[in-house]
């Protein structure tokens, strides 16, 4: 076994995770190929592709030693004997399963690929979230290569969330990797697990068979954003009863059974992975002819919906119940902080509630405007993005905070207040700022699942 590894997709996922095992790994050469030349060009270049803190220091102290960018796909599988694929499986939005399946057309895309261009056995590890059984379709049409090769398939997720990717990959919580159960499939999962010993101490590493190791990706995510639409759906809850959100977490995370993280209430969860991992988990439920199994998840989302649709309802009706041609304030866009990632964002879809009811939106982010500018690129009305929160705010007759950016809290709120219309609202959809500050300052303040703090 050769130690060059390859990995095909150099997306959110490939970029960082094969930067961590280059720079964990001297022993290893690690080649990233992507069939985007631009995005291989911004790998190789001073300005990354996707912005990620402490990433650029990786990258810097591997690249050109043990980790190299390329867009030659087909040089690097004939030089790997062990291949990571991290293409994009997005939810299929044609035929059979649309609107839920994942579209797996990349995928086998590049397994068609790797049989036409291997000149050697090969490890191939699905590092894409995948629907439970895809291992054995993939195996099928690696093996129908009629150049008596054997590929081996191994699942080994990632579960790094955006933001904090490399702590994430480099202290991971868990490494899974599950693997076919005849002495072959266990003998790549040993040579994949050998990778990550060089920094993952032994019981991090987790061994299971494939089937489990691609279904506990999936409900991973589901089980995470279930935490969120729990809470979400109580901060409704909440705001009827003078309950308050912050508390009721709190109080609940202290018991260890339920622990502390993932219970932060918000206008919803966004992100490339939780309703697309849900929905893809719904689909093969509905599959296996599992409809109560599939409702039950399905709630999941439709809860996010829910809240997204709320926020926007609660902003109508507590600006005397219009917002036409009223500028709101849009502060963050991404679909959480220290990412510029905007794939589901509840600021996309709440932007665009706010747009049907003829607001003006003016939205400001510190990382995501670009993105911002393409996922509203098909909307009409009046829509403007500005780098600087104060202009942003200018005029403004209220500021809806959707990203959490720890900056938002240091503005000068004062300064803010001064330049907007009155009554000035902030809607805080992540219960970020200090709002008896904003309050004292002359804003009227609605958080989530807490107590309206209001001059009116
Ligand atoms: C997620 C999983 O965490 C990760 O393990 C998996 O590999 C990929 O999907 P990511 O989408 O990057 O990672 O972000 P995450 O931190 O999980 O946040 C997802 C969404 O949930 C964000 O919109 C975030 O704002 C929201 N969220 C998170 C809440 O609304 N409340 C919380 O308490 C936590
Ligand atoms: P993720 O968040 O899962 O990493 P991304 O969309 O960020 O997903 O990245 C997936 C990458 O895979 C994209 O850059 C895309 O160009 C690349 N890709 C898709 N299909 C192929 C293929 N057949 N060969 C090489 N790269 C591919």
């Amino acid at each position: 076994m050769n130690k060059t590894i390859l990995c095909i997709g150099a997306g959110y996922v490939g970029g960082p995770t094969m930067a961590v095992i280059a720079d964990n790994c001297p022993d290893y050469k690690v080649i990233v190929v992507d069939v985007n030349a631009e995005r291989i060009a911004a790998w190789q270049s001073d300005t990354l592709p996707i912005y990620e803190p402490g990433l650029k220091e990786v990258v810097e102290r591997a690249r050109g030693r043990n980790l190299f960018f390329s867009t030659d796909v087909v040089a690097g599988i004939k030089e790997a004997d062990i291949i990571f694929v991290s293409v994009n499986t997005p939810t299929k939005t044609f035929g059979a399963g649309a609107g839920k399946a994942a579209n797996l057309q990349y995928w086998e895309k590049t397994a068609r690929d790797i049989i036409e261009h291997a000149e050697s056995d090969k490890i191939v590890i699905e590092k894409s979230t995948l629907p439970v059984r895809t291992a054995e379709a993939m195996h099928r049409i690696l093996q129908s290569n009629t150049k008596n090769l054997n590929f081996d398939i191994i699942s080994n997720p990632e579960f790094m969330a955006e933001g904090t990717a490399i702590d994430d990959l480099q202290s991971p919580g868990r490494v899974l990797i599950g693997a076919m159960e005849d002495a072959s499939g266990q003998k790549a999962l040993e040579a994949v697990a050998d990778i990550y010993r060089n920094w993952v101490p032994e019981e991090k590493i987790k061994k299971t068979n494939v089937w489990s190791s691609e279904l506990t990706k999936l409900v991973s995510n589901a089980m995470l954003a279930q935490r969120i639409s729990s809470v979400n759906s109580i901060s409704a809850l909440c705001e009827k009863t003078d309950a308050n959100i912050l508390e009721v977490s709190e109080a609940m995370g202290m018991d260890p059974r339920i622990g502390p993280r993932f219970l932060q209430a918000s206008i919803g969860f966004g992100g490339s992975c939780f309703k697309k991992d849900i929905l893809n988990l719904v689909y093969l439920c509905e599959f296996h002819g599992l409809p109560e199994v599939a409702a039950y998840w399905e709630q999941v989302v439709l809860m996010n919906d829910y809240q997204e649709r709320r926020f926007v309802k609660n902003i109508t009706s507590c600006m005397f119940n219009t917002v036409a041609d009223k500028k709101i304030a849009v502060f963050g866009f991404a679909f959480k902080a220290d990412t510029g990632d905007t794939r589901e964002s509840p600021a996309i879809y709440v932007s665009k509630l706010l747009l049907e009811e003829h607001a003006i939106l003016a939205i400001h982010d510190p990382q995501a405007l670009e993105y911002a500018k393409l996922d509203l690129a098909d909307c009409e009305g009046d829509i403007s993005y500005e780098s600087d929160p104060y202009k942003a705010a200018e005029g403004a007759h209220a500021i809806a905070v959707l990203t959490e950016w720890k900056e938002f809290r240091d503005l000068d709120f004062k300064r803010l207040y001064a330049s907007m219309a009155k009554p000035a609202f902030i809607f805080d959809g992540r219960n970020l700022l200090d709002h008896q500050k904003v309050f004292e300052i002359g804003f009227n303040v609605y958080p989530l699942g807490q107590k309206v703090l209001s001059h009116l």
